[in-house]
């Protein structure tokens, strides 16, 4: 079978995890990195034997370029999920899908008018033992999805400006766990109220930001997701979810960062979390891959897809509104099909 033909826009901190991957593949050929950034694309498209360019119509012009990653700056999106779109390119859009909701839904539009096979980079649901979790639920082991608690504690504090220009918390960090609600609960959500501070770094407050966050999320079943956020444990990448139902609970458990625990004298020391969300989850980018190169080939839509993507993305918004007004939010319905 031919191998998948790639190419990947962004050649930055995404891009390079994503074209190192996609140049170890078997079943996929990595073709071309666009970055605005001549250089950076040189270099990385230089380490796997890909072509290099400061212009995406340079890729999107090589029939042999299948599918594109889109792993630019946020505000680039829309512009290279459209150009994807009109050349006829499958794509994975990392999340967000675009700088603003209005965004979104344009790329949106103009991926269901052309059945564009296209992927958004929610790559948790990929993680072997939050899917496991999630096909359970599904198969109906604990019955009827009640409630959903997810901690999400990052390892260490981002430069407050830096962290804002990402978007913010409730939306950087946020997307990734709305999202995992959203899948597990299978129904949608209504409701958001969001409540934080600046318990480590009062300087996110600067950029309208928060480093610690409790939220709760209503979905129209009636289940309640809530949601711990941090920007620094000084442990590790702390991340759990637990889905409560009417026969029972699910928990995708803390993952160590090897399985080795010292029993010793009147102690018991187990190893520790993993440094970072990339440590953690570096298979899941393997993963999502996998999902879309088998969706290109079999010519089938892929998930999770930009209507996942909008979803989560108008909680974040609805999140960010909440925050700063103190009160719930109602949250538009702005990815269906209407
Ligand atoms: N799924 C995940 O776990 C995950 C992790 C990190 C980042 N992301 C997302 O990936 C995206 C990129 O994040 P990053 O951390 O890699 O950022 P980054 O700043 O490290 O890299 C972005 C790259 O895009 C390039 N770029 C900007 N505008 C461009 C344009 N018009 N054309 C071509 N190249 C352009 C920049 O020069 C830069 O090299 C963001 O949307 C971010 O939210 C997702």
């Amino acid at each position: 079978m031919r191998s998948v033909g790639f190419g990947v826009v962004g050649a930055g901190v995404i891009g390079r995890i994503h074209a190192r991957n996609l140049a170890a593949r078997r079943d996929a050929d990595l073709r071309w990195v666009v970055d605005v950034d001549e250089a950076r694309a040189a270099a990385l498209a230089a380490g796997h034997g890909a072509r290099s360019s400061t212009q995406l119509a340079a890729m999107l012009d090589d029939p042999s370029v299948d599918v594109v990653v889109i792993g630019s700056s946020t505000d680039a999106h829309e512009g290279h999920v459209l150009a994807c779109v009109a050349a006829g390119k499958a794509l994975l859009c990392e999340k967000p899908i675009a700088g603003s909701l209005e965004g979104a839904r344009r790329c949106l539009d103009a991926v269901r008018g052309a059945g564009t096979i296209a992927a958004v980079g929610f790559n948790r649901r990929f993680d072997a033992h939050h899917r496991r979790v999630h096909d359970r639920v599904r198969a109906g082991e604990i019955g009827t999805v009640e409630m959903l608690h997810f901690v999400s504690r990052s390892p260490q504090d981002s430069e407050p400006a830096a962290a804002a220009r990402a978007g913010g918390m409730l939306r950087e960090k946020g997307t990734h766990h709305y999202d995992l609600a959203c899948w597990l609960a299978a129904s949608e959500p209504v409701e958001v109220y969001a409540s934080g501070g600046c318990l480590i770094d009062p300087r996110h407050a600067d950029h309208g930001d928060v480093d610690t966050a409790a939220l709760v999320l209503r979905f129209a079943s009636g289940a309640l997701a809530t949601f711990a956020f941090s920007r620094r444990t000084g442990y590790g990448c702390d991340e759990m979810f637990e889905v409560n139902g009417s026969q029972g609970m699910l928990r995708s458990e803390r993952q160590r960062a090897l399985g080795v625990t010292l029993w010793k004298g009147d102690r018991v020391v187990a190893d520790g979390l993993h440094d970072g969300w990339y440590e953690r989850f570096a298979p899941t980018y393997v993963a999502e891959i996998d999902e879309l190169v088998a969706a290109v080939r079999e010519g089938r839509p892929v998930r999770p897809d930009l209507e996942d993507g909008m979803r989560a993305q108008a909680i974040a918004e609805a999140a960010v509104e909440s925050l700063s007004h103190a009160r719930p939010v109602a949250i538009r319905d702005t990815w269906g099909a209407g």
